[in-house]
Formats: structure tokens, C-alpha cells, sequence
């Protein structure tokens, strides 16, 4: 489980200050698929970083399993991070690396690489035929599942999805959708997913909150029905233009 409790953030640039989040108070579940929802600028990759550590809260604690992280040593933070894995929109690919390295580059910093891993969670997101290509070589669908095997390599019990279908069309960001529901379904992983698409988040998420000026508007729950209607309205727009 991991929880915000009165989190609040504040950059400081030259002598200006910027109120990135306000007071955020957050339940997320284990093996849930939560949704962080709320236009540019709203505080929502703040939020995410704050998950790994990448950013401090200001005041307020961030708690993963009831552990605040602020409280965590420097090497109990590295530690924490290898369990938590991210997507960028960019997909942050190293583009003179082959897929294969790409992916094989966290074991490799670990010291635990190993070519049969890097094959495995290359099957799983079906880009088996693609190892030795280089990104440039893929198209931006194909990017993301490499993103997105390079976070799954070192098997997180958390992953964290920064807008991981805004660069991508209708079809793949469907298809980079499926794929994350899976990888919940099959190891079970926490996932926070952040975009500014409500339509992605209703048909991905189980929950989410509405983030707005950094500060949270509401938390809401999402059903399957309505996640049935989304798919459904989804196929029937995919029909019309085949027809
Ligand atoms: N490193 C930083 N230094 C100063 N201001 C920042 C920094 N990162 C983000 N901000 C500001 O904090 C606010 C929230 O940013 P961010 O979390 O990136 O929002 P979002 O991901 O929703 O677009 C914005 O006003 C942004 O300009
Ligand atoms: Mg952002």
C-alpha cells in the first residue's frame, strides 16, 4: 500500500517558489491499478517521483507498506527504487543501444545480467523478432513495450506509468494499454498510472484521483461496467472506420 499523507511540495527556483502539490492526502492498494488524472502542469509527475524518491516531500509523509520514506537511508532508498519500476511518455530509450541492451542495461548496473532474462520479458511483451534492432528502427507502439520491458526486467512490485500513451496513436495506445492490464493481472504489480486522458484512466484504472493546481479534487471509483462501455465505444468507433 502505498499512502500520501498531507503531502505538500514546493520548488524553489532563484527566488521564485512554486506550489507543485498542496496537501495530498492518497490510499493506493496494493495490486491496484490507480489513475492520477489532471492537466499539464498539475503536480502529477511530482506526485510519481515522490513514489520513488526521485522528490522529497516538502512536509507530509510518503509511505510505502506504512515505511516513510523520508526515514529510509540513502542506500535503503536505492534499494526501495529497484522494486519500483517507470514508463515515460518519451520511453527514455538509449537510442545507440540495440533493444536487447536497452533492456538488459538494469541487470547490467545490478551486476546480475543475464541474456535468457532479457529474452524472457522480451517474449512477454511480444518483441521476441525485435532484439536486435535499434529503437529508431521501431514504431513508437513498439518503443513503449521496450520501456516498458526495461522496467519489468527487475520484476517491481510497483510500477509507475508517467502518460505512457500520450506520444502513441489510437491503435498502439490501446494495444500499450492491454499490455500494462496484463502485467497487473499477471505479477500482481501496483500500478499508478498518470495522464491527462480520462478516457484512458476509465479504461484502465480501478480508481483514480482528479488532480488540479496540485492540490486533489476528488477521488473516484471506476466499475467495470463502465470500463465495458469504453471498450465497447472504443470497438464500435475501430468498426466505423473499417467500414
Ligand atoms: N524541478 C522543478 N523546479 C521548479 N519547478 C518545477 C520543477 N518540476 C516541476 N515544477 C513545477 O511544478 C508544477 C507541477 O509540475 P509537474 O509535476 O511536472 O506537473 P504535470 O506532470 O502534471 O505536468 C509545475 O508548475 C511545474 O512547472
Ligand atoms: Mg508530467
Amino acid at each position: 500500500m502505498i499512502t500520501f499523507e498531507n503531502v505538500s511540495k514546493t520548488y524553489t527556483s532563484g527566488s521564485d517558489q512554486v506550489a507543485a502539490l498542496t496537501e495530498v492526502n492518497l490510499t493506493i492498494a496494493a495490486r491496484d491499478i490507480f489513475g492520477i488524472i489532471g492537466e499539464s502542469g498539475s503536480g502529477k509527475s511530482t506526485l510519481l517521483r515522490m513514489i520513488n524518491t526521485l522528490e522529497q516531500p516538502t512536509q507530509g509523509q510518503v509511505k510505502i507498506d506504512g515505511v516513510d520514506l523520508k526515514q529510509l537511508t540513502k542506500q535503503q532508498q536505492r534499494q526501495k527504487r529497484k522494486e519500483i519500476g517507470m514508463i515515460f511518455q518519451q520511453f527514455n530509450l538509449l537510442y545507440n543501444q540495440t533493444v536487447h541492451e536497452n533492456i538488459a542495461l538494469p541487470l547490467r548496473l545490478a551486476g546480475n545480467y543475464e541474456a535468457a532474462k532479457v529474452q524472457e520479458v522480451l517474449a512477454f511483451v511480444g518483441l521476441q523478432n525485435k532484439e536486435r534492432q535499434y529503437p529508431k528502427q521501431l514504431s513508437g507502439g513498439e518503443k513503449q513495450r521496450v520501456g516498458i520491458a526495461r522496467a519489468l526486467i527487475t520484476q517491481p512490485k510497483i510500477l509507475l506509468c508517467d502518460e505512457p500513451t500520450s506520444a502513441l496513436d489510437g491503435q498502439n495506445a490501446h494495444d500499450i494499454m492491454k499490455l500494462l492490464r496484463k502485467i497487473n493481472q499477471v505479477f500482481g504489480t501496483t500500478m499508478i498510472v498518470v495522464s491527462h486522458e480520462l478516457s484512458l484512466i476509465k479504461q484502465l484504472c480501478s480508481k483514480a484521483a482528479v488532480l488540479e493546481n496540485g492540490k486533489v479534487l476528488e477521488v473516484f471509483a471506476i466499475t467495470n461496467s463502465s470500463q465495458e462501455e469504453q471498450y465497447n465505444s472504443y470497438y464500435e468507433r475501430v468498426q466505423e472506420n473499417l467500414r
